[in-house]
């Protein structure tokens, strides 16, 4: 993983809140690029008005959008409980489609991945 950082591009890193700086900075997305927005354990910090504040940009942002959050943070996602309450939900644009570990140590699909739409 050491390895891997060290070629990697050094990553910007923005101070602030979440919801204030998500216009701005998707803002400056190349118009060729696709957007990603994408957080793991982070959203469960955040009240649920929020969390639905947040939910609301991210929708009217072009891309797509990447959540990796306990099934609890984003209620109204169509989403089954694990069986281990520590297990993360990956969903893609608000469609779950995996449990996670919370640090990366297990990755299990509800349905083999599908590309998705340009
Ligand atoms: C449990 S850590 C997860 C960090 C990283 N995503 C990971 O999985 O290793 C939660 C992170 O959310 C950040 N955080 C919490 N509330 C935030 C907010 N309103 N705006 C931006 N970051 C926030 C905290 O600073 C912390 O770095």
């Amino acid at each position: 993983a050491i390895e891997a950082v060290r070629t990697a591009p050094r990553p910007r890193i923005v101070r602030g809140d979440l919801v204030d700086e998500l216009p701005a900075l998707a803002s400056e997305a190349p118009g060729d690029a696709t957007l990603v927005v994408f957080h793991t354990a982070v959203l469960t910090y955040l009240p649920l008005a929020r969390r639905e504040e947040f939910a609301a940009l991210v929708r009217e942002l072009p891309g797509h959008w990447i959540s990796n959050e306990h099934h609890t943070v984003l209620p109204w996602l169509d989403a089954p409980a694990p069986d281990d309450e520590h297990l993360l939900t990956l969903a893609l644009d608000e469609r779950a489609v995996a449990f996670t570990a919370p640090h990366g140590q297990s990755l299990h699909w509800f349905a083999p991945p599908a590309a998705p739409a340009a």
